[in-house]
């Protein structure tokens, strides 16, 4: 399948219009088939968001995750390096780590034994010549570790790329730059929420990077709001998203969920900390992750496909360190529970919009978007498409 078997030069160049005129991707984008291809062409020409430091803390630790419908085991090693693996054993494809695990020293195939260390290499192979004989002639153990994957790690998300990506320190320049006014590292870990979204990534991802439905979907975050500021973040295929600035109508007895902004300050390099007290940045890091950095935490929140019909969603909290003191527990709980509400208010326009795709052809309706409040969905929608083009590119040049 190529992608000119779901989307026509007609259908691109309705996307690329002006916001207000422009219309967003057909519904086959959303299918199984589509995902295929994103599987294919779009994963491996990608950075892929898909787990965070915390996850594997600690020498030993291992972490099984999905890139689309790529197994990857991520290790970390003795000297604390993360090693990304493809989760499939080489001697003939069981999946080698089915859970996460603490205080491992290598990884053993359940199957056959296979045995392999944190950065990949085979170690043992037991019984392979006979009972109590472990290797047979001609056996070539060196070449048969397991396919390593790049990986990179920033701020406390790691990313994999199973292809040829530009290298991951040209691919962070746009983002570091972005949000040069934040301290994000050493920072203190808040905990974790996962669901389930029955639909498919995309559709639960354009979802999470605008404003636009927060009066009817999120009402809570709308109290005491007058006015807002909402400007779209691009870059190329790096990121898009929403720089959002809510105005209070009592900007001290407002209660608002999004932007408390009242622990110790990530912006420590900012110098003029009100207005941008309450701002709040949604980031799509290309593809599937979303960062929601407010003035005082950070969620890192990952759009995991669980095949093309469903979403696992994993958000990360983060706090400055000074927000570990007792006297800040109650608003970072607070802070947790807000995000934690969210989520699971999205659950029926993800649902339903994915449902009402084939019908939605059938009956000739385009998407639209609003031009003050979704130029990132467009974007996202650009970076879908721009990616598996040049990766179509790239392959017929090859
Ligand atoms: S499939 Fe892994 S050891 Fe046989
Ligand atoms: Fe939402």
């Amino acid at each position: 399948m190529k992608l000119s078997d779901f989307v026509s030069a007609e259908q691109i160049m309705a996307l690329h219009r002006p916001t207000a005129t422009a219309e967003g991707l057909p519904a086959s984008v959303y299918s199984e088939e589509f995902y295929q291809l994103e599987n294919d062409l779009l994963f491996p020409n990608a950075w892929v968001a898909v787990a965070v430091s915390g996850d594997l803390p600690e020498t030993g630790d291992v972490f099984p995750v999905m890139v689309g419908d790529t197994p990857v085991v991520l290790t970390r090693d003795r000297t604390g390096k993360i090693h990304g693996l493809i989760n499939i054993c080489t001697h003939r494809r069981m999946r080698v780590v089915t859970q996460a695990a603490k205080g491992q020293r290598a990884l053993s195939c359940p199957w056959h034994c296979w045995t392999f260390g944190l950065d990949g290499k085979l170690l043992s192979t037991p019984n392979l010549g006979g009972m109590h004989v472990n290797t047979a002639p001609g056996f070539a153990p060196d070449q048969l570790g397991l396919k390593r994957v790049r990986v990179a790690q920033w701020h406390d998300l790691i990313l994999v790329n199973l292809g040829n990506a530009v290298a991951f320190e040209e691919h962070r320049k746009p983002l570091d730059h972005l949000l040069r006014d934040y301290d994000l590292d050493n920072l203190l870990y808040g905990g974790k929420y996962e669901c389930t979204y029955e639909g498919n990534w995309k559709v639960a991802l354009e979802g999470g990077i605008e404003e636009y439905h927060l009066p009817w979907g999120h009402p809570q975050t709308m109290v005491g709001v007058v006015d807002c500021q909402d400007e779209p973040m691009i870059h190329g295929s790096v990121y898009t998203g929403t720089y959002y600035l809510p105005k209070f109508r009592d900007d001290d007895q407002h209660i608002a969920q999004f932007a408390p902004a009242t622990l110790p300050s990530l912006r420590s390099r900012f110098t003029d900390e009100r207005p941008a007290k309450d701002s709040l940045y949604v980031l799509n890091v290309f593809p599937s992750a979303i960062i929601g950095l407010n003035a005082d935490h950070i969620l890192y929140a990952l759009f995991l496909p669980d095949g093309s019909t469903k979403t696992r969603l994993v958000f990360n909290y983060y706090f400055h360190p000074g927000a570990a003191a007792p006297e800040h527990e109650a608003i970072r709980r607070a802070t947790v529970d807000a995000w934690a509400l969210i989520a699971p208010q999205d659950d029926d326009y993800v649902r339903y919009v994915h449902e009402n795709m084939r019908a939605s052809e059938a009956a000739g309706i385009r998407p639209r978007f609003s031009p003050f409040w979704e130029a990132s969905v467009q974007h996202f929608q650009k970076i879908v498409i721009d990616t598996i083009q040049r990766a179509e590119r790239e392959r017929a040049v090859a």
